[in-house]
């Protein structure tokens, strides 16, 4: 079948798939306490999201990652990647990746690893466990320790996530990339994206990634690294731990240009950008059809509708550039 191209001509070979957007954390630049979670009965199946992600291999997606929400707490989400797996047995996908947040790890960890998983994310914002508790507003930072700690032993490859904040953790950067590091594992910054409404102010959490690197060049030498993993990060080596260190810049670098993903919720729509409404429901056209036609039709029309990348600002910050929480689309 015809590899999907976007009408600015960025080929579409990563898609992200939201299995739920539940979460057993509620962090401050994520979530409100109170959320409003996707209706249970618009739920598509297991077996659902598989066909669409079969849907999406057949056309040339060559990378998926699953993420949430928390996809750990979707039942069944383990015979799903089983499923899965069998698009990276007969050469269709060369990888399938999850993005947690560790809380139920331990539990997972090896089951994860048999279902074919080789790299996961794991989003840790502070060591500290008040710090932690804040940010996330559950005291869980004991689980996500031994949950890592069972990713490695299980063989997972490792990337730590942290979402930089000026009030909160911007002090422990640099002891999170030491820590990360030591451990073997790459670790990337993120800038907090305006994407749903939370409790707090964007505005006063932000704190920017340019303004970082500076600080760590101070007493580090960084050297830009040409890896791309297929995700907005830029990567550098920190000379003296040896480790890589991502920068996740939305707000202070765009980098849509060459962006090669789109997103599924779990409720079966499909995002064309991260940061805009733009968007296609597949839900219908899978339903209306045992065969994949109408579906396949709904596919190539909504890439056909690509924006050309999302609007974030510094100065806008304070008000969402999108309704829609980052736990629907999971990043
Ligand atoms: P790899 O590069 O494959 O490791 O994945 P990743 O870093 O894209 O995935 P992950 O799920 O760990 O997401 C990390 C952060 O990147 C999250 O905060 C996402 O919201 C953010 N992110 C992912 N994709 C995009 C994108 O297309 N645009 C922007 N602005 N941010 C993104
Ligand atoms: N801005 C930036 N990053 C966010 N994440 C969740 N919400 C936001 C936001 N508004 C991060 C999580 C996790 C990753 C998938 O997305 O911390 O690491
Ligand atoms: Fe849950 Fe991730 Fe959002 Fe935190 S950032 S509340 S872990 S979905």
């Amino acid at each position: 079948m015809k590899p999907l191209v976007d009408p600015f001509g960025r080929a579409i070979t990563y898609l992200r798939v939201s299995v739920t957007d539940r979460c057993d954390l509620r962090c401050i630049y994520c979530m409100k306490e109170r959320m409003r979670f996707l209706p249970r009965d618009e739920l598509l199946t297991l077996e659902e999201l598989d066909r669409i992600a079969a849907a999406f291999v057949a056309r040339g997606v060559r990378r998926l990652r699953f993420t949430g929400g928390e996809p750990l707490v979707r039942r069944g989400f383990i015979d799903l990647l089983h499923a899965v797996s069998r698009h990276l047995r007969n050469g269709a996908l060369d990888e399938m990746l999850v993005t947690t947040n560790g809380v139920q790890l331990q539990a997972f960890a090896e089951p994860l690893a048999r279902a074919g998983i080789k790299r996961i994310n794991v989003s840790l914002d502070s060591l500290d466990h008040a710090t932690f508790a804040r940010i996330s507003r559950r005291d869980r930072l004991n689980e996500v320790l031994a949950g890592i700690d069972a990713a490695k032993a299980a063989g997972l490859k490792v990337k730590i996530n942290t979402v930089a904040l000026k009030h909160d953790n911007a002090h422990e950067i640099t002891d999170l990339i030491q820590w990360a590091h030591a451990r073997g594992f790459d670790m990337t910054l993120i800038e907090t994206m305006p994407m749903g409404e939370i409790d707090a102010d964007r505005t006063s959490q932000f704190h920017s990634l340019a303004k970082v690197r500076e600080d760590l060049s101070a007493f580090w030498t960084l050297t830009d690294l040409p890896d791309r993993t297929g995700g907005p990060a830029r990567y550098v080596r920190v000379e003296e731990t040896g480790g890589r260190l991502g920068f996740i810049t939305p707000l202070t670098h765009n980098f849509c240009e060459g962006c090669s993903r789109v997103r599924l919720t779990c409720t079966g729509k499909l995002y064309l950008c991260l940061g805009q409404e733009a968007n296609a429901d597949l839900r219908t056209p899978l339903r209306e059809c045992a065969d994949d036609g109408p579906l396949q039709a709904a596919i190539e029309a909504a890439i056909m509708r690509r924006p050309k990348g999302h609007d974030f600002r510094i100065e806008r910050l304070a008000r969402p550039a999108s309704e829609r929480h980052m736990s629907v689309t999971g990043g």
